[in-house]
């Protein structure tokens, strides 16, 4: 174990709730020996990086988290032992491959609290389902009709309906949010009317890790008989999803940001509005029958799954939800949270640095900036330290320009981080102030 994954000896916050009955200082304690110990079921986590060989501190988790042995094991055991494409073949490998990818299918449904598999639709991940359904929904509004978004959207929840309305004549329209960095709720009464036909929003920012009120988002939607999408990429992993209690039709996550493969999402989708959409690629077992003159569309939910799907990514997604359901998302958030505002106090010590958003509720990303350094030298001078940070737009063109800025540097957190690593960055954030400013 090299110095910066070292046990943390300094003085532990003290957490606001729920950390059970000892002091909150031995209960974070407890939190942090617990992310050391999980850290050693990701086997990249112990690299190095750099010529000099640095200890890697991962804080790139909002853009790609790491991958747990177990989901590594399960994608090589499946090309191993089982690989086969499904729902075509009826020899031995291909009934292998098929329960496994149905398994996964019913694995997703547990995990976002679906009534049925037919409800649960594999995509290549959040920004596909999104599109799915911008195009399939909006194939059957009228021209004039409106979708709502926020302003504080990913591109992936934004452009998909941007083109849906080229295509369809449709109307996008954005609630705006406030200083700290939150939804401005009172725009939903305002904005929501009888042309409006979708409201879409993201369950965590990307950029400034405000989580927002879905629920009540929903039954502001729901009173005026119109769906919601929750965009759920940065929520899946570290809130938890239900879709019941979320109060979403549409629900879309990846499978790479949440302990899974890349090129595997999942879109969930009420079944009364998904047996009503078209389907939006064609190509194999989508379709029931084809002839020269047409096609019938297979059932849910095939309808939406055209050609040979990745198959090794959902086998690899089934093994990253039981890693997840193993840890407890309750457990991630808690944990998140102890480390950004860790980060957050840190940061707020040093002279001059901003930090984007200050929503009251928040995830484990901070987004930050120091006057006179660019985002992108502050992320270099990190790296060359070991320390992986993201910086640019964040793919959120709307929402940086709401926040007058070009870029930011951004920290995302997950479950294996530790306190010495928030600490590290922490210190190493302050000397690239010292030397770049
Ligand atoms: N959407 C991912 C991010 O925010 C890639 O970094």
């Amino acid at each position: 174990m090299t110095a910066i994954h070292e046990k943390n000896k300094v003085a532990a916050p003290r957490p606001e709730t729920g950390r059970g009955s000892k002091n909150g200082a031995e209960a974070v304690s407890d939190m942090n020996d617990r992310a050391l110990g999980l850290r050693g079921d990701f086997p990249i986590l112990s690299s190095t990086v750099g010529r000099d060989k640095l200890p890697l501190v991962y804080l790139d988790n909002a853009a790609t988290t790491q991958k747990p042995r177990s989901v590594i094991d399960a994608i090589s055991g499946y090309y191993e032992r089982d690989n086969s494409n499904v729902h075509r073949s009826i020899h031995e490998l291909g009934e292998r491959a098929t329960a496994l990818y149905e398994a996964a299918r019913e694995r997703a449904r547990l995990f976002v609290g679906a009534e049925s598999a037919d409800e649960i639709v594999f995509t290549r991940g959040t920004t596909e389902a999104i599109n799915l359904v911008a195009y399939s929904f909006c194939a059957g509004l009228k021209p004039g009709d409106e979708i709502l978004l926020t302003q504080m959207e990913h591109h992936a929840n934004i452009v998909s309906w941007q083109i849906a309305a080229r295509l369809f004549g449709l109307v996008v329209k954005f609630v705006g949010i406030t200083d700290s960095g939150e939804l401005r709720l009172e725009d939903y009464e305002r904005l929501v009317g009888p042309r409006t036909k979708m409201v879409a929003v993201t369950q965590m920012s990307n950029v400034l890790g405000t989580v927002n009120p879905i629920a009540k988002i929903a039954g502001i939607a729901h009173s005026k008989g119109i769906p919601l999408l929750v965009d759920a990429a940065q929520g899946a992993a570290h809130e938890g999803i239900d879709v019941a209690s979320l109060g979403a039709d549409f629900l879309a996550f990846s499978g790479h940001k949440a302990a899974g493969p890349m090129g595997i999402g999942v879109l969930y989708g009420k079944r009364e509005f998904l047996e009503r959409m078209t389907p939006w690629q064609g190509g194999g077992e989508m379709i029931r029958t084809v002839t020269l003159e047409g096609f019938e569309p297979n059932d849910l939910p095939y309808k939406f799954e055209a050609g040979t799907p990745n198959v090794e990514g959902a086998v690899g997604l089934h093994a990253a939800l039981d890693y997840l359901d193993s840890v407890g998302t309750d457990w991630i958030r808690e944990w998140e949270k102890v480390l950004s505002e860790r980060a957050i106090a840190g940061l707020r010590s040093i002279p001059g640095l901003e930090i984007f958003g200050s929503a009251r509720e928040r995830g484990g990303i901070v987004s930050f900036e120091v006057p006179g350094i660019h985002a992108h030298d502050m992320a270099a001078f990190l790296d060359s330290r070991g320390i992986a940070i993201r910086a640019g737009h964040h793919c959120a063109h709307p929402l940086a320009q709401r926040l007058g800025v070009v870029s930011t540097a951004r920290a995302s957190f997950f479950l294996y981080n530790t306190l010495s690593e928030v600490d590290f960055f922490i210190q190493t954030v302050d000397e690239a102030r010292r030397r770049l400013s």
